[in-house]
């Protein structure tokens, strides 16, 4: 599958992000500039760039970015904008928008932080205050577009091989919440020998797929479901809410046997009634590289899976932990768990005593799933420990929220309404000693 043209087109689609990169810090410096003089704040001027590069990424027409798990309306022109205004000037003031759920103490840590700067939130203020007018659209700065426009919508630039179900799948109208997995064989003609995969990129059929998982079984391997089974070596990676795709850094692979099995893992999540149905067969793209891999990455969780949350809790913990025997970097975090999940947290242990808080999430709320990508991967000397911690809320309050019933004890499972309790990490044990690579950009909106 891979061709040379198609290797330089996925370069060109991460050239794309890159060239973001380099504008991303000026918006900044004009919302500071301009906020000293709030009545001649313009939509062209002064707020589109900010919205571009803080909110268009989701607020977009269904289907056009993140692979297909997209927000409620698209701001990006002055017209979709300026019924808003209002509710934007609340959600921005609030830090409810843009969404990012770590704590400030790991504030530059990761890729595609969202956080907007004070002078950038004051300017979107100050514009609605002053009646949210649109100006001139030859003040709009020229922005870049974004990296998917240029390939076909798949952010990473064009896929060496995309995976599908065999056939498009029905979710009927009288479905409102449904797990359901698909398993397909790569063929000979897909995958005529053994690869390794720098980047996978999700995308999903239809508005309410809530989230899509994908794991690769090696021919004969039996498939399980329990962290080991499930997740150990043989993870892909997942997508909802939030979560961006991934590219890992140069040098980092992870290996695709032929013959494999790609299962899908789909969660669908709607209203049940008549027209509601849709046909779903989302996708999921593979970016390969042709040199092998220097450090062999790994999809794997720190999870527990026999916990039981008792009947009206109110904060109950539920941790995981794992050393690593040898040298590992750690490339990404991403805490998962269901409707009772109210924080996360990974603490990591090293062997001399020391610790430290790799990622807080005192919030943590299941609709959005996001990512925690390293720009400097966190080298773990072997020995180092990392604890993963969940607390779960079940209470008639959140269960009126969140609807699900909080006088039932509850264990793992693969429902909404079960939980999980999956610190998934993403890492490779060190081949040899050299300065930490640094991470590889894979989304939109960069710092
Ligand atoms: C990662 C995706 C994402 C980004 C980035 C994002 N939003 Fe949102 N936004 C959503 C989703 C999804 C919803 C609906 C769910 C919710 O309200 O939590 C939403 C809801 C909203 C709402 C509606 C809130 C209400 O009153 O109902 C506003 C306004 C909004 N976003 C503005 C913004 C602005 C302004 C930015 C950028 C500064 C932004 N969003 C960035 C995904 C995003």
């Amino acid at each position: 599958m891979t061709t040379p043209s198609a290797h330089s087109n996925r370069c060109s689609g991460v050239l794309a992000v890159m060239a973001i990169a380099l504008v991303w810090s000026w918006p900044a410096a004009v919302g500071a500039s301009s906020s000293n003089d709030e009545a001649s704040l313009t939509y062209f001027k002064d707020v589109k760039s900010i919205l571009r590069m803080n909110c268009e990424t989701c607020h977009r027409p269904v289907g056009q970015n993140q692979g297909g798990i997209s927000a409620p309306m698209s701001l990006q022109t002055y017209e979709e904008v300026r019924p808003w205004a209002k509710a934007i000037a609340r959600a921005v003031e609030s830090k409810a928008m843009p969404p990012w759920f770590a704590t400030s103490h790991t504030k530059g840590h990761f890729y595609g932080e969202r956080v907007l700067d004070q002078a950038q939130i004051e300017t979107v203020l100050a514009w609605v205050q002053s009646g949210a007018k649109a100006g001139n659209p030859d003040d709009a700065p020229e922005l870049p577009p974004f990296a998917e426009e240029a390939s076909d919508g798949w952010t990473l630039g064009k896929p060496d091989l995309v995976a599908t179900f065999d056939e498009p799948y029905f979710v009927a109208d009288d479905i409102e919440d449904l797990n359901i997995s698909f398993e397909v064989t790569l063929t000979e003609e897909q995958l005529p020998k053994d690869r390794w995969f720098q980047g996978v990129e999700f995308r999903v059929g239809g508005r309410d797929v809530h989230h899509m998982c994908a794991s690769a079984y090696a021919p004969g391997e039996k498939r399980s479901f329990s962290v080991k089974g499930a997740f150990a070596s043989n993870g892909i990676g997942c997508i909802a809410l939030g979560a961006e795709p991934t590219m890992l850094p140069e040098g980092f692979a992870q290996l695709l046997q032929k013959g494999s099995r790609i299962s899908f893992s789909m969660h669908y999540n709607k209203e049940a009634g008549p027209g509601t149905g849709f046909t779903d067969q989302s996708k999921l793209a593979f970016y390969f590289t042709d040199a092998p891999p220097k450090h062999k990455a790994v999809y794997d969780a720190v999870g527990n899976t026999s916990f039981e949350i008792p009947p009206q809790e109110e904060r109950w913990r539920v941790g995981a932990a794992k050393t690593f025997e040898q040298d590992t970097y750690l490339i990404a975090m991403w805490p998962h768990a269901h409707l009772r999940a109210v924080a996360a947290k990974y603490e990591l242990f090293y062997p001399d005593g020391r610790s430290e808080l790799l990622l807080d999430v005192p919030e943590y709320d299941q609709e959005w799933q996001t990512t925690y990508r390293y720009k400097e991967l966190k080298l773990l000397p072997a020995g180092s420990r990392i604890e993963a911690s969940m607390w779960f809320e079940n209470t008639p309050k959140r269960g009126a929220e969140r609807g699900f019933d909080p006088d039932r004890a509850i264990v793992f499972g693969p429902d909404t309404r079960d939980e999980m309790m999956l610190g998934f990490i993403n890492w490779a044990p060190v081949a040899s000693h050299e300065a930490a690579p640094e991470a590889a950009p894979s989304d939109t909106r960069l710092d």
